[in-house]
This record gives structure tokens, C-alpha cells and sequence, in this order.
């Protein structure tokens, strides 16, 4: 696939969610992308059914918002959906994700890409509802993470249908990502790598210290989500607007709108917490 800019910035993304900059999360899937293959999917399929315990979704129309990559979608499809609609606000998000889509000779009526906001209650509401929304590492990056929550709620979840979302952990160095994140978007562009680099040799580092290895880390790693470590950084260290909650905050916040949590993966980091919800 082409190579995105270095453009790391998205500015229909700060019109929507007032960050004066938006990290441009569709630039770094493209690089991501390149990486792909059938065992990248495998990967992904098994994550996904190994949190969710959906070994299939035949029964299932899937809503990917803020679909990245577009991998996830992808794992719908091959676990039988019968109608995927991705949605992203990002054009390099959704260049990708037609890419796959292409690249796996999907046709455009079992999986349909679509521009468009979280925050749009009228895209929303056009879209219809799903029995599976599923929403990884997007609304926290919204800039209006409770607002989005309650946009899919209402707009798109169907009776008794499940809501999957991923979300920054409240951790005690979350606000100093904030300030990391925010002094990367706003240096100049060679900041970036040289953070970015600082951050993993750091992190590398702190693992040997401590007798880990982080060549094993790095393949765990790429085993939990079929994600690509050095890929996620470029989210982690770039990735405005940035929100974070407690699980609590998350499950009485859903609770509220009628959801039992059926499943949860919840992480001692400021990496996301994992939430499987069904509305009653
Ligand atoms: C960290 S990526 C996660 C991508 C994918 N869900 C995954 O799990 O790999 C966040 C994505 O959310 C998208 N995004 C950010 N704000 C959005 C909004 N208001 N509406 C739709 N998508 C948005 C970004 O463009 C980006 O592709």
C-alpha cells in the first residue's frame, strides 16, 4: 500500500473534537498495513473471540466505529457477520480499510466503509442499529468520550445487542501521557521518532533491569490483539485528544443505559480496559 505522509495530524478529527491538534491515527495504520497477512488476521480473529467467546457471528451485523486499520471489520466478516458498516473520521483510517477490503476481494454490500463521526447523532442515527457495535481505542480519542458512549447507546445498539468497547485506563500517570502526547504533537515533526525512540528505549531498559525480556514481550504482545507493538506506540505517544476512566466509571456509566457487563479485561497499566456489554 502507498506510504501516508509523515502527516501525523488530522485536522477534520480537531474540528470535531476541539483538540487544537488531532493525531492523525489513519498515517500510522498505513504502516501498519504493510505487515499484513493471513497470520496477522488469524491473530486478530483468535483475540477477538478469545475475549468475546464469539466463535462466530453469522447471527450478527457488526458496527465498527472508528475502525482504524479496518482489522477488526475484517475479523467480522471472516467470522460470518452478515453486514459490516466501518465508519472513521479519519481518510487514511478509511483508505486502509478499503484496502483490506479490496485486497481480500470483499464485496462492498457484505462490508461497507463510510466516513463519518461518533460524535454525528444524525450519521448515527442514519446508520440503523446493530446487534454487535464495537468500538476498540476510538471514543477516548473523541475528545467527548461520555457523549460518544451515549450516541452509540442510543443510536445504534439494538435490543439485547452487545456493545464491545476498549478504553484508557484512569492510571496515575495517565496526566503525565497527557502532557507526553500533547508536547509530541505540538514540537516540531522530527520531535516525534525522537520521543517515540526515547520512550522505547526507556521502556526496554526498565524490562531489563528487571530480568524481562522484551523480545518476549514483543511476541505476547502481537499475540493479545494481533496488533503490532511499534504500530501502537505511534498511538501511545501521539494519540490526542486523550480521555481515560475507571472500569467503575465505565460499567455504572452503562449500567445506567440498561447494559450488563458480560465480560471484562481490565489492565494495571494506562493501556485500556476491555468491555463486553448487552442491553437488557
Ligand atoms: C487508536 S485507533 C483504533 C482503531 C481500531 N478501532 C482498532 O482497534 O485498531 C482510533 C481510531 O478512531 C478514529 N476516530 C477518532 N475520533 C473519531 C470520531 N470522532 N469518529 C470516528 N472515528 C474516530 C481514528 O481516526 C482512529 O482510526
Amino acid at each position: 500500500m502507498t506510504q501516508a505522509t509523515q502527516g501525523y495530524y488530522n485536522a477534520e478529527a480537531s474540528a470535531v473534537s476541539g483538540e487544537e491538534i488531532s493525531f492523525s491515527f489513519g498515517a500510522n495504520w498505513k504502516r501498519f498495513l504493510d505487515g499484513f497477512n493471513d497470520q496477522v488476521l488469524a491473530d486478530a480473529c483468535q483475540s477477538f473471540s478469545g475475549f468475546s467467546h464469539f466463535q462466530r457471528l453469522d447471527e450478527h451485523d457488526f458496527l465498527d466505529l472508528g475502525c482504524g486499520s479496518g482489522l477488526s471489520s475484517l475479523v467480522a466478516v471472516t467470522l460470518g457477520a452478515r453486514r459490516v458498516v466501518s465508519i472513521d473520521i479519519d481518510p487514511h483510517s478509511l483508505e486502509c480499510a478499503r484496502y483490506l477490503r479490496s485486497k481480500c476481494g470483499i464485496d462492498e454490500s457484505r462490508w461497507e466503509i463510510r466516513p463519518g463521526s461518533v460524535l454525528d447523532p444524525a450519521l448515527l442515527e442514519s446508520l440503523g442499529r446493530f446487534s454487535y457495535c464495537y468500538s476498540w481505542g476510538v471514543l477516548h480519542h473523541t475528545g467527548s468520550m461520555w457523549p460518544a458512549i451515549a450516541n452509540v447507546v442510543q443510536y445504534n445498539t439494538a435490543d439485547r445487542g452487545y456493545f464491545h468497547l476498549a478504553l484508557y485506563n484512569k492510571h496515575r500517570t495517565s496526566e503525565r501521557w497527557l502532557r507526553i502526547k500533547r508536547l509530541c504533537n505540538r514540537s516540531p515533526r522530527f520531535w516525534f521518532p525522537l520521543i517515540r525512540n526515547l520512550f522505547i528505549a526507556g521502556l526496554f531498559g526498565k524490562m531489563l533491569l528487571r530480568g524481562r525480556s522484551p523480545r518476549r514481550y514483543l511476541r505476547d504482545y502481537k499475540s493479545h490483539r494481533g496488533m503490532d507493538f511499534y504500530r501502537d506506540i505511534d498511538d501511545w505517544v501521539g494519540g490526542l485528544p486523550y480521555e481515560y476512566c475507571t472500569p467503575d466509571e465505565t460499567v455504572d456509566d452503562l449500567a445506567d443505559r440498561g447494559f450488563a457487563l458480560l465480560r471484562l479485561r481490565t489492565t494495571t497499566s494506562c493501556g485500556c480496559n476491555e468491555f463486553l456489554f448487552q442491553r437488557q
